[in-house]
This record gives structure tokens, C-alpha cells and sequence, in this order.
């Protein structure tokens, strides 16, 4: 019976809300790693939390090799997430951040971009709107040499959020993208977080517009609602707490 109630409340909570999805040490910080959204019609959010440079990373630094003994997990400044959109299809994409003191003063504002071969056209997204790239800022794969990029820069004050409380989670969050835009053939759409910052800092990435349970029931992956409200609610310290000067940045 407890079992019973502790579904039923799970469903009537998914049944109104983004299914979430965890990433608390960023591992989904390469191409290759892209966190991959099972299908573009669930409502499904990313969320990430960062962290900082492990002790020896080289910063640029070629010839660098940490001390043997050492394992250096791979670290980046993005996140990357990919959904398959088809021709005849929008792209529903939304990009904010939990509204907490530790990530508003100053407000963290990283940049977002969308990669692929079929992106919409930046006219599509009305104002503001992305820049268009002629070449995505980033080493692709050969499989997508023909990508091309768009760029929402949101440190531009043009971009303010919209904030809302969201009662599943009992948080406040601030949404800066939020775009519903037709792509123009069938293809696999990257959306790319880069962080500027030297602090740890959480955000969110969705895709999909049918709130609710796909047929199947709670899919495998998703977080509960007591990790999902955790992190939107900052319960994690090490959130807005700024990473140990180390390496290149002990000489800026
Ligand atoms: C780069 O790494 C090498 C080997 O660890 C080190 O000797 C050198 O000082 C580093 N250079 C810079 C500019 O940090
Ligand atoms: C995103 O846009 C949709 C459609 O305009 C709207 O219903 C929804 O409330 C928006 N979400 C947020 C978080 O602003």
C-alpha cells in the first residue's frame, strides 16, 4: 500500500513537471558524452551541476603531465545534450538556473549554444534571438562537418529572465531560453552550456512540450523529486562557492 501511494504521488508529481534528469559532477562535458534526450516530445530537463578544475589540470598547457599516480578525470567549461529532431517537427528548447543568492550576486549568465545540421534559422527564434555561426566554436567529429551554430549569449543585458515558481519542486528559477522554432530537415540538435566562471554553478536544460508519463511508466535515469527539489533549492554547498586558484588563473 505504501508502495502504492509513494508511485501514486511520484505520477501525479512527474504528471505536471519536466521528468528530471541528474548530472551533479557534470560528466556530460564532451561531444562524446552528450547527455542524450530519449525522444523530443516528453517534457525532460537536464540538470547540471558544475565542478571545478581537478588539481592538475593543464590549463592549455600541452606538455603538461600530471604527476604518475595521479587519474585526472576529463574536465570542461560545457555541457552537452542532443536531441533527435525530425524535418516536420519544432525544436522545444529551455535554458535557466535555480533563483539562489549564491548564483545571483553577480547573476551567472553563461553562454548557450545550439549545434547541428538542421538547426532552425536564427530569424525563426524573433527577439532576442541566437547569433548565427558559420562554424560552431568547437572540435566536431567528421559526421558533422556540415554543422553550423547559433549563439545565445546571455551576459547581453538584452536577455532578461523570466522567473517562476515551479510547486513541484518548491523552488523559484529563472528561464532564459524557452523557444518552440521549426528545424529544417532531420537531424540530431547539440545544445552546448559554456560557463565562464570560476565558481560551481547549477542550470538546466529541457527539451519536449507533453508534460507527463511517456507509455512505459517512469523512465529509466530519472531522478526522484527529493534529488530533483535538492537541487533546484541549492541544498548542494558547493554550489556559488568559488574553485581554488590553481595553475593559469593563479596568474590572472
Ligand atoms: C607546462 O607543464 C610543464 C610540465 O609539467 C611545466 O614544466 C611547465 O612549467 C608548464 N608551463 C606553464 C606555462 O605552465
Ligand atoms: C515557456 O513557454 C511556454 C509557451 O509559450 C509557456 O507556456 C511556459 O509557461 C513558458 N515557461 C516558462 C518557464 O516561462
Amino acid at each position: 500500500m505504501i508502495r502504492v501511494i509513494a508511485f501514486l504521488s511520484l505520477f501525479l508529481s512527474y504528471a505536471t513537471a519536466h521528468l528530471p534528469y541528474l548530472d551533479s559532477q557534470n560528466s556530460h562535458n564532451s561531444i562524446h558524452t552528450a547527455f542524450s534526450f530519449p525522444d523530443n516530445v516528453y517534457s525532460r530537463a537536464l540538470l547540471t551541476t558544475t565542478t571545478c578544475p581537478p588539481r592538475f589540470y593543464p590549463h592549455g598547457n600541452k606538455t603538461h603531465t600530471p604527476p604518475s599516480g595521479t587519474h585526472t578525470k576529463p574536465w570542461s567549461k560545457y555541457s552537452w545534450s542532443k536531441v533527435d529532431v525530425r524535418g516536420d517537427e519544432c525544436l522545444h528548447f529551455e535554458f535557466g538556473v535555480p533563483h539562489l543568492p549564491a548564483l545571483e550576486y553577480p547573476s551567472f549568465r553563461p553562454t548557450v549554444y545550439l549545434v547541428g545540421e538542421c538547426l532552425p534559422s536564427a530569424a525563426e527564434f524573433g527577439y532576442p534571438g541566437p547569433q548565427t555561426l558559420e562554424y560552431p566554436p568547437f572540435d566536431l567529429p567528421y559526421n558533422l562537418r556540415g554543422a553550423s551554430a547559433l549563439r545565445f549569449h546571455l551576459a547581453d543585458p538584452i536577455w532578461q529572465p523570466s522567473k517562476f515558481y515551479e510547486p513541484n519542486l518548491d523552488a523559484t528559477l529563472l528561464s532564459y531560453l524557452n523557444y518552440s522554432v521549426p528545424v529544417t530537415c532531420s537531424g540530431e540538435v547539440y545544445i552546448v552550456v559554456e560557463t565562464h566562471e570560476k565558481r560551481v554553478v547549477e542550470y538546466y536544460v529541457a527539451v519536449g512540450e507533453v508534460e507527463g508519463l511517456p507509455a512505459g511508466g517512469v523512465p529509466a535515469g530519472i531522478a526522484t523529486l527529493a534529488e530533483a527539489q535538492a537541487w533546484a533549492q541549492g541544498a548542494d554547498k558547493r554550489v556559488g562557492r568559488y574553485c581554488p586558484r590553481r595553475g593559469i588563473w593563479e596568474r590572472e
